[in-house]
């Protein structure tokens, strides 16, 4: 008996990856996170499955959800959205199975960030401009930031921001980014990436705030940042650059 977890990607149900899939349908038991993981995506669990949503549960009731399967000898798919690296509380299950003996795996799955990307239509790295994503959030009221990850710590750097969980304090991102950034940095709120009822704002950073009131959104939104999300006046990348020798393409090429 194994509990399978699985990145259930950013909404689209064909953004689940096949492994995803397979292993969904051929587990007995599906616990599954909220209203986040699609219905599409469940429906790939066999007809007569246990399905569990886990969203009113606490982590004991989860753990206890695993002890039994595993008890009964059946396999569990345990789905989360996005994928399971950030924000997941995949830590705290996985603990709690290393502690019991049992054994698990995880399946990686399309981030949000990824799918707000394509959205925005804009990779958001750029040579000379930003080589760095950071992905983070800002403290909500059960979780603290670690005193060296705050966004002034963060923002200092110039990197492009994935801000997540956070929308419900956009005011006070784009107050404190302002002085590091600059009230002209381009900026982006992606709500829903992927889902039917996608949307995409942009804006500088200064008027962020008035375009997200125009279509007020609520937490499934990710705030991006930098100046990469407007950049048209960047150098190419070497990797295609026609003069530039690498690996696979030699002097003679
Ligand atoms: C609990 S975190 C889950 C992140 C997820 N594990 C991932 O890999 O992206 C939820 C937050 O991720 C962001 N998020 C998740 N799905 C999203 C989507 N489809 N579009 C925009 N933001 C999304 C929002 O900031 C949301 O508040």
């Amino acid at each position: 008996m194994t509990v399978h977890f699985i990145g259930a990607g950013p909404g689209a149900p064909d953004l689940l990856t096949l492994r995803g899939r397979d292993l969904i349908a051929a587990c007995p038991v599906c616990l599954y996170a909220g209203s986040l993981v699609p219905a599409e995506i469940i429906a790939h669990a066999p007809k007569d499955a246990r399905i569990v949503d886990t969203a009113p549960l606490t982590l004991e009731e989860i753990v206890a959800e695993f002890q039994a399967a595993h008890a009964a000898g059946l396999d569990v798919a345990r789905l989360h959205s996005g994928d399971l690296s950030i924000y997941s509380a995949l830590g705290e299950q996985t603990r709690a199975l290393r502690e019991l003996g049992i054994p698990y795996t995880i399946t990686p799955g399309v981030p949000a960030f990824a799918a707000a990307s394509a959205a925005l239509g804009r990779e958001l790295t750029l040579p000379e401009v930003s080589q760095t994503l950071i992905l983070t959030r800002t403290e909500g009221r059960a979780s603290a930031m670690p005193a060296n990850e705050t966004l002034e710590v963060l923002g200092a750097s110039g990197a492009t921001l994935a801000i997540h969980l956070s929308i419900h304090a956009l005011d006070r991102v784009v107050e404190r980014l302002t002085p590091l950034y600059g009230a002209d940095c381009p900026a982006a709120v992606v709500y829903r990436a992927s889902w039917p009822d996608e949307r995409v704002v942009r804006g500088a950073l200064s008027e962020l705030v008035a375009r997200v009131a125009e279509a007020p959104m609520e937490r499934t939104a990710l705030i991006l940042v930098g100046p990469a999300l407007a950049m048209e006046d960047f150098r190419c990348s070497a990797l295609y650059d026609g003069s530039h020798v690498r690996r696979y393409r030699g002097l003679g090429a």
